[in-house]
């Protein structure tokens, strides 16, 4: 069958599914984000390829596993750097890869871009009012919470002291037995598990030992199986309805409901193991110690629900952004020799004293393959962007680091070439990039709040596993990234690993 062909029958199929949640979207007063059809006549952006009544819908659908590279060939063939795109059982939605545009809504304009319904709607099985999914005051009192963990204390003894600790483990007990037996291991695996077990010891005092646990454990399967599906209702309409008849396609298959019992389940575990601790005299300094004693957006202690949101939240932000920032920096060094002899020799004359060669590979890795890849607003007034576009009110503003790092109109000729050497300026020293143009860890008000965090963990754990080893691909695997929250690596990252002389 054609593509053509395909994506036609996805169309009328999609026109009866689609149908009823935007019936159900309609029917919903109180939320902005309504669709209403006639945004597509008032947006002045070029509006993405589709068809009438149930727009790009089908292609979406279609493209769903590539979502970004379908954006970016879009953009090319209108040669824009925003555009509208609308679906039948969406809001409408304007992409953006404009840096003076992401700007204005993370910064400049600030109030007038929440956090949108959306989210709120397809996040929030998984994370609650957490800090991600949050706006106003519910926002506000988390990120103050959290943000007091961040102190330089904290970076200069227990992070680095853990992160350490956590490295000589997988060293010892995973890398060093493969050396002798020549086995390959799953580097991305390894990497989520180490990120893991860090902050579970730092954030919630709990060693959790993921890294050195031979059995699957259930929390991480459900949990990146729920990120998966969050990211499926946030981009397809019929992701509700594929849930719903899963019984009946897969029936052997763990539901929805089950995985996301399983994550709160674990988070609910925490809480209590903890709750149990401070009742018997125990005392705490972390980042659930900070939530404990804080009062919510209504002046009252935080309920075991609201404890639990945090605890998954921050496992999001602390787990899978960094281990996947490490998987695809190694994955470059492996491809490119060149860059890996020079950082190494970096690495084995100056570290531990401070060294600018890993944070270079960073920011050139989080530029190609950005930890989050999309992130959405929405707006709650009219309003007309720098660029002259006008959107209505409702509409979901999206900005796509991907597609914008990747852009030879943002980057140059080069844009898609892996170059460290592009964050050095003239003088030899690592230049930063403004938010709009690089915005990795988003901007304005709501700027990661743990950067300074993920670039010690990972300039550690790239010092510490250079010096010790030569990593290599195991031949003939397809690295690919799979579409969710973050930016996993589909199949993994299989590696064979040699003692380095
Ligand atoms: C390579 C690593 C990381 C990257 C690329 C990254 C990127 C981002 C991005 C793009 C956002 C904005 C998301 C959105 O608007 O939907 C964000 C928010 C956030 N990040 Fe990170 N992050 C990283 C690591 C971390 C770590 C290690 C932590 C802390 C443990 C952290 C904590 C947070 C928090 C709390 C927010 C929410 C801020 C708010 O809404 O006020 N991040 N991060």
């Amino acid at each position: 069958m054609s593509t053509k062909q395909t994506t036609t029958i996805l169309a009328v199929a999609s026109v009866a599914t689609a149908f009823t949640l935007a019936v159900k979207y309609k029917d919903n007063q109180r939320q902005k984000e309504q669709l209403v059809l006639e945004t597509q006549k008032k947006t002045t952006a070029p509006t993405c390829k589709g068809y009438p009544v149930i727009g790009s819908l089908p292609y979406v659908l279609w493209h769903k596993e590539k979502l970004y590279e379908f954006i970016a060939q879009q953009m090319e063939e209108m040669d824009t750097l925003t555009m509208f795109i609308q679906m039948l059982g969406r809001p409408p939605r304007v992409i953006t890869i404009d840096p003076e545009i992401i700007e204005y809504i993370l910064r400049s304009n600030f109030a007038n871009y929440p956090k949108g319904l959306i989210i709120r709607q397809s996040l929030g099985d998984l994370l609650g009012d957490g800090i991600f999914t949050s706006n106003g005051e519910v926002w506000r009192y988390q990120r103050k919470m959290a943000s007091h963990i961040f102190n330089v204390s904290n970076f200069q003894n227990r992070f680095t002291e853990v992160f350490v600790n956590e490295l000589d483990v997988i060293c010892r007990e995973i890398f060093d037995p493969k050396i002798k037996t020549q086995e390959s291991v799953d580097f991305h695996d390894i990497m989520h598990r180490y990120t893991l077990d860090s902050f579970a010891l730092l954030g919630y005092g709990v060693e959790l030992k993921a890294s050195t646990n031979k059995e699957d454990m259930p929390f991480i399967t459900s949990f990146d199986i729920c990120q998966r599906n969050c990211f499926e209702r946030l981009h397809s309409p019929i992701a509700r309805l594929k849930e719903a008849i899963q019984s009946m396609y897969l029936p052997f298959e763990k539901t929805m409901a089950y995985h996301y019992k399983v994550v709160h389940e674990f988070s609910n575990e925490i809480v209590q193991e903890r709750r149990k601790k401070v009742a018997e005299g125990q005392e705490f300094n972390d980042l659930l110690y900070r939530f404990m004693v804080a009062r919510n957006q209504n002046g009252e202690p935080l309920n075991d629900q609201e404890l639990g949101d945090n605890i998954l939240n921050f496992i999001i932000a602390g787990r899978d952004t960094t281990a996947q920032l490490l998987s695809w920096t190694f994955y470059n060094l492996m491809l490119y020799p060149r860059i890996e002899k020079k950082l190494v020799a970096e690495i084995k004359t100056h570290w531990p004293k401070e060294i600018q060669d890993p944070t270079e590979l960073l920011y050139e890795t989080l530029r190609l393959y950005p930890s989050v890849p999309m992130a959405t607003r929405y707006n709650i007034e009219d309003d007309i962007l720098p660029d002259g576009t006008f959107i209505k009110e409702g509409t979901t503003v999206a900005y796509s680091a991907y597609v914008l790092g990747r852009s030879k109109k943002i980057w140059g000729s080069d844009a898609k070439d892996y170059s460290p050497e592009r964050w050095i300026d003239k003088s030899g020293k690592l230049r930063r990039e403004t938010q709009g143009r690089w915005p990795v860890f988003s901007g304005g008000p709501r700027v990661c709040l743990g950067q300074n965090l993920a670039i010690l963990e990972a300039i550690i754990a790239m010092a510490t596993m250079l010096q010790k080893y030569k990593f290599s691909l195991v031949p003939g695997q397809d690295i690919t990234y799979l579409s969710s929250l973050t930016f996993p690596m589909k199949y993994g990252l299989k590696v064979y690993i040699q003692q380095r002389e």
